[in-house]
């Protein structure tokens, strides 16, 4: 077998994580996010997704992660889980799956470990019914308090699953925004510390054309750090290289907490994500306004190798670096569920 060609963009930097889109579509309308109601045409096949994970393995793919909008709303991920695993002989090392947990069941959390996920991190932004409707865009009452039931059991399916958040196999996003759900940092880090799950407090992000971002609506990570320090003292532990967060231990050993700090300290310089949509458009950057059409290649059969070409040629073109120009609103920017996150 030959080793991988892993391609080096403009900047320096390697192909290391695909974040693969199910759907562009979800069953919460986050007002940050605020995803399509529609799908685009011409979704991929199951077939045609696991010719892209493989190209992208065959150029030094270590890790695939699942997205949306709502991965778990697509069927097939369980058969696609299923489906990839023979790219582990030949390098994808780590499968994981972004998810707001809404529709994780016992029954679907144990189907996705036996397909062979290796990672769940399922995104919750408060810890009351309130907060929950305010941030998933639902109306207050009934549907959001039994959203947030059904996130909070989706933890313990998780781990009865074997998703072990001591291992990292399950982690807790939360999206902050000021005066939205910053009252619920706190609540958030005490629910996380009793899983023994790593809660990510996330800086909300410009991304897209439709969520109103506005700069004094962000609460910078280190406000953040601070505010969970003073209540249970924390040192900080570092950002692995390629990756979003910045991660801080608990000083009493209860765990870790970490931050994804793309305003206030913007990770690009080692941006190893490559994404391509539900019907087959690659982006390098999560701001991109343009993609790579890989359909070409997909039909009406897979050419394997034009296919590496092509994510190979766009890989060794990139010179994005967004969050550290932030140049502004961008006309034909792309939505943060369309993309894949
Ligand atoms: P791990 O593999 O567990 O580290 O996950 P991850 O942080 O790479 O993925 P996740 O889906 O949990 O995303 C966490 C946050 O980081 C979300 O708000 C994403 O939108 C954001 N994010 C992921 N990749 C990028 C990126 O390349 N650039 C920016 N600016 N944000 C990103
Ligand atoms: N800014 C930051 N994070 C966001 N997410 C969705 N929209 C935004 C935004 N505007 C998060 C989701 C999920 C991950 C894929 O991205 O909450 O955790
Ligand atoms: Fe859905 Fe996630 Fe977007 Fe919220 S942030 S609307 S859960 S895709
Ligand atoms: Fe990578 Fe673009 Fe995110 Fe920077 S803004 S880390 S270049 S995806």
């Amino acid at each position: 077998m030959s080793l991988p060609e892993n391609p080096i963009d403009q900047l320096g930097r390697r192909l290391g994580v695909l974040r693969l889109s199910l759907t562009a579509r979800c069953n919460f309308a986050c007002p940050y996010c605020l995803p399509d109601s529609q799908e685009p045409p011409g979704l991929l096949s199951l077939g045609q997704r696991l010719a892209v994970v493989g190209a992208a393995v065959r150029l030094g793919l270590h890790s695939l992660r699942l997205t949306g909008g709502e991965p778990l709303l697509n069927p097939q991920l369980e058969a696609l889980i299923a489906a990839v695993q023979p790219l582990r002989a030949e390098g994808l090392a780590d499968i994981a799956l972004t998810t707001n947990g809404s529709l994780l069941t016992a029954e679907r959390a144990r189907a996705l470990r036996s397909a062979g996920l290796d990672r769940i991190t399922i995104s919750l932004d408060g810890t009351t019914a309130a907060s929950v409707a305010r941030m998933a865009g639902l109306p207050p009452g009934p549907r959001a308090e039994a959203a947030l039931r059904n996130v909070l059991e989706a933890l313990g399916h998780s781990v009865a699953a074997g998703f072990d958040p001591a291992d990292g196999a399950l982690k807790l996003n939360a999206v902050v925004q000021r005066g939205r759900n910053e009252d619920q940092i706190l609540p958030l880090a005490r629910l996380a510390r009793q899983w023994g799950i790593e809660l990510r407090l996330i800086e909300a992000m410009d991304v897209g054309t439709r969520n109103g971002w506005r700069l004094e609506d962000v609460v910078p990570a280190s406000a953040m750090v601070q505010l969970i320090g003073n209540r249970f003292p924390l040192e900080p532990v570092g950002r692995s290289p390629g990756a979003t967060a910045m991660r801080w231990r608990y000083v009493d050993g209860k765990g870790t907490i970490a931050v994804v700090a793309s305003i206030s300290t913007p990770f690009c310089g080692d941006c190893n994500r490559l994404r391509v949509t539900a019907e087959g458009i690659a982006y390098t950057c999560l701001f991109a306004c343009q993609g790579t059409d890989l359909r070409p290649w997909l039909q009406p059969a897979t050419d394997p190798q034009a296919l590496r070409e092509a994510i190979g040629t766009l890989w060794r073109g990139r010179s994005d670096r967004y969050s550290e120009e932030r140049q502004g609103p961008h006309a034909g920017a792309k939505e943060m569920a369309y993309l894949g996150g």
